[in-house]
């Protein structure tokens, strides 16, 4: 999901946090966005103009005047050149005087201006946060149009820790992502989603597995995308080192493919939608040593497999009226006709193909090239893309059908 050619208002207020919105902003410009910095006044305690003109390569504005040349800053043209308006750190004051239409700065009254998608990465101490005004001028600016990129619980500058620190500068970019596709429109606001991802490992022993290449990146990126575009996500994930903050993101963290169907089978009756991007051992040994298989001089060494529960086919058999299923395929030869026959034995409503002939598609790349097929046999292909941007076709494509 490129920022090549975007233009891009970043608004900064003055919160601790400012300083990560220099990464930001590095981030956009490098993605080819255009990028016009304001800041709120007292943002520049926090970080300096002159970094921020420098990574953004235009001057920062801050006033409606420029006091020297007289020269205007045209919130109004500002609020029509943008494809999209972010403020990050948003403060509790900023907050309040968005939520009331105040406009006594360049950056306020950009934002009364703004007919693009604006969103906002409010940032402030737990307490701040959690008050109820706080709380009612979000849920205003939310009902106002106002995209939240939800704070993250952890250390704060005041030393406390809880909710209320600002958004990483990558997830505000995912959210910038989504903004730029579709504005925000949240297309799976009210629906409960199970989302499985990443690997399995069957053990042989106490230090041995049977694992396979999966990281997880396409099943992480679709929990991502689907919390972002309103779900409250499942995510049940084999052994991976991604990390998910999404609060509308609860984890479910499994070994093997034993503990993944025990997750699933228990989540699935209570959601609307499944997706199955984890790849899930089909044999696991018959024995588990207790000890360390010792190599005793063993010319070779057999280990007995025995079949796992198909995960995918099982919640199949359960699915009920109005549930969604969606499953995966890795496919090297026959792909299609493989797939298909995947939809059928799994009573699936749609499967995303992935060859592995396809160059840069499947396990552990950054990006993917699928085949939508769904149970009607009806084809929707995606070129190769970055997985973000294949999730959201994906989740998009759903949210059309669920
Ligand atoms: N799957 C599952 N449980 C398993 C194996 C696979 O739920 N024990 C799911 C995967 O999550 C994926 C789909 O089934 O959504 C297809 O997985 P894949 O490995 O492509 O196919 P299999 O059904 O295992 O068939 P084969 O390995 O013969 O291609």
């Amino acid at each position: 999901m490129g920022f090549n050619g975007k233009k891009i208002l970043v608004g900064i207020t003055a919160g601790i946090a400012a300083y990560k919105v220099a990464i930001l902003v590095r981030e956009l410009v490098k993605n080819g966005a255009e990028v016009q910095v304001l800041m709120s006044p007292d943002a520049h305690a926090f970080v300096t103009p002159l970094t921020l003109a420098t990574l953004s390569e235009r001057p920062v504005m801050t006033d409606f005047f420029n006091k020297e040349t007289g020269s205007w800053n045209n919130h109004v043209a500002l609020g029509l050149w943008a494809d999209l308006f972010v403020i990050a750190p948003l403060t509790a004051n900023t907050m309040g005087k968005m939520a009331n239409a105040m406009s006594d700065n360049l950056l306020l009254a950009t934002y009364l201006s703004a007919r693009c998608p604006v969103c906002v990465a409010p940032a402030m101490d737990l307490d701040m946060f959690a008050h109820p005004a706080t709380q009612r001028n979000i849920a205003q600016l939310a009902q106002d149009g106002v995209h939240i990129i939800p704070a993250e619980n952890g250390l704060l500058a005041s030393g406390l820790s809880g909710l209320g620190r600002m958004a990483e500068p990558q997830t505000i970019l995912n959210h910038l992502s989504v903004g730029l596709f579709n504005g925000f429109n949240p297309i799976l606001k009210g629906k409960k989603i199970l989302i499985s991802a990443g690997p399995t490992y069957e053990k042989i022993d106490t230090v041995r597995f049977i694992g396979n290449f999966s990281s997880g990146k396409m099943g992480y990126e679709l929990a991502n995308m689907a919390a972002i575009l309103g779900a409250e996500v499942q995510l049940v994930s084999g052994p991976s080192h991604l990390t998910v903050k999404h609060p509308q993101i609860h984890i479910t963290k499994v070994s093997s493919a034993e503990e993944m169907k025990n997750a699933c089978l228990h989540i699935f009756p209570t959601v609307n939608i499944a997706i199955m991007a984890a790849a899930i051992a089909d044999f696991t040994p018959a024995q588990i040593a207790d000890k360390k298989i010792k190599k005793q001089k063993k010319e070779t060494l057999e280990l007995e497999l025995l079949p796992t529960v198909d995960v995918l086919a099982a919640m199949g058999n359960i699915k009920e009226k109005g549930q969604f299923l969606v499953g995966f395929a890795l496919e090297d030869h026959n792909e299609k006709s493989n797939a298909i026959s995947k939809i059928h034995k799994k009573n699936l409503d749609l499967i995303v193909l992935n060859s592995l002939n396809d160059h840069g598609a499947g396990f552990a790349t950054d990006t993917n090239k699928v085949l939508l097929i769904d149970k009607n046999l009806n084809e929707t292909p995606f070129n190769l893309a970055p997985k973000k941007e294949i999730a959201f076709h994906i989740i998009n494509h759903i949210s059309k059908h669920a």
